[in-house]
């Protein structure tokens, strides 16, 4: 068993002020005797192929509120599979620059080697003076923002505040399923599609529209439309409907039969769709699908960065929301763009759903540490019935 001691980084250059805390900061600490751990971490983007299983240090507390945690269960998400490819890259370079991410490595070194993956459960092994919340040895839960080295690691350092007791009724790996996927789904309709305002306000029940309800994030979205008392429709295929049904989706139509197209329309008018099959905003408005909110979780604002650099980047992201959204008298509708967002209280919201039941956990399949490239694979393959999991104990 590995043991650990002062992971705060001496080299840091401290005023007097900070020298103090900083001798403070990792309270707690055991004895080291190995400051490397494994992890799985790509040295340039490509395939697949460039997952390698590397010695890397192990990540020093560096902030007050930083925890450190044994990682027990990690899950593979579309977007770790994207970051192989690049997708992203340079906005996530910018931020790693602008939010110190990197303090640890040499300015020039921000990017590679990367570690993957965004949500995970584990145990707490070092913390920042600043953390109150949490013991060491207390079984969590979190996720980490995507700009940050990530959890497909022995080790994960991450800020106290999106790490939280994991709940005592779901296990390990259930928990590793459900913060990344389950916040993007909270943040898309919560926020994005307004159900804020629209559970404040007290309006009559809200009628969503889920397609592609059978994935890692539609089926969190639909337990989290149930909780909040809406009415959901939701797509998927066959195999899915009684796992759907079982989730408590109101009606659930098979995308594959040929009606399935007059059937989402007679379902509707629809308060919000959220798309978590990547159909895009053409194809529904196309399809006819009527709706007041078309929420997609695959917008081109990564992409057009990637492509066209910052400036030319956003100003053509700004060019695709307005063109989709100058109201005409036929298209009333608004297209909107959801996003995982690391949100302590989007993650309490969760807590608390997955402690009283009301949030299930799908787990469709469980990989080992070593088999993570297949992990990977049947991921970016698509067709998931819930979330695929890393086991690491
Ligand atoms: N913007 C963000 O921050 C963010 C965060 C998380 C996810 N995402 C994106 O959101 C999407 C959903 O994520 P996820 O993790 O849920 O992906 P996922 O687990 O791969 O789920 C996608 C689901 O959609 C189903 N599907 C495919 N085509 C469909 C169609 N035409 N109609 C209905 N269902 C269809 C798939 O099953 P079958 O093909 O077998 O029917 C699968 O179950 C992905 O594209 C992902 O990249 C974005």
């Amino acid at each position: 068993m590995m043991k650990i001691t002062t992971i705060v980084n001496p080299k840091r250059v401290f005023g007097l002020a900070q020298l103090r805390a900083f001798s403070q900061l990792a309270i707690k600490q055991k004895e080291v005797t190995d400051d490397k751990m494994q992890a799985w971490q790509i040295h340039c983007y490509g395939g697949l192929d460039e997952l390698k299983l590397t010695k890397a240090k192990i990540p020093m507390l560096t902030r007050p509120s930083d925890v450190l945690i044994k990682v027990d269960a990690a899950s593979v998400n579309p977007i770790d599979v994207a970051m192989i490819r690049s997708y992203g890259a340079t906005t996530l370079n910018l931020l790693r620059k602008t939010k110190g991410c990197c303090e640890n490595r040499p300015y020039s070194d921000i990017e590679f080697p990367l570690t993957l993956g965004r949500d995970f459960a584990g145990t707490v092994v070092s913390k920042g003076h600043g953390v109150d919340k949490l013991k060491i040895g207390d079984e969590v839960w979190g996720v980490v923002p995507i700009e940050q080295q990530g959890c497909h690691a022995e080790f994960v350092l991450v800020d106290s505040s999106l790490v939280n007791v994991r709940p005592a009724n779901v296990s390990y790996i259930e928990a590793a399923s459900i913060l990344y996927a389950g916040l993007t789904a909270w943040s898309a309709l919560w926020y994005t599609g307004g159900m804020c305002y629209k559970t404040v306000l007290k309006q009559q029940k809200k009628r969503i529209l889920v397609l592609g309800g059978s994935g890692g994030v539609g089926t969190l979205a639909i337990q989290l439309l149930k909780a909040w008392n809406a009415q959901v429709v939701t797509t998927c295929s066959a195999d899915a409907i009684d796992m759907l049904q079982n989730l408590g989706a109101d009606v659930i139509i098979d995308y594959k039969e040929s009606d399935a197209d007059s059937r989402v329309i007679a379902e509707g008018p629809y308060d919000i769709i959220l798309d978590c099959s990547n159909q895009g905003a053409d194809t529904v408005k196309l399809k006819g699908y009527p709706h007041s909110n078309y929420v997609t979780l695959n917008s081109p604002l990564l992409k057009n960065i990637d492509e066209h650099g910052l400036l030319f980047g956003s100003i053509k992201n700004l060019g695709d929301l307005i063109k989709y959204n100058i109201p005409t008298s036929e298209n009333q509708s608004f297209v909107k763009w959801g996003f995982f967002v690391p949100s302590p209280t989007g993650i309490n919201v969760i807590q608390e759903l997955a402690e009283n039941k009301q949030i299930i956990p799908v787990v469709q399949e469980v990989y080992s540490f070593g088999e993570l490239p297949k992990a990977y694979e049947k991921v970016g393959e698509g067709h998931l019935r819930g979330k695929v999991v890393i086991d690491m104990r």
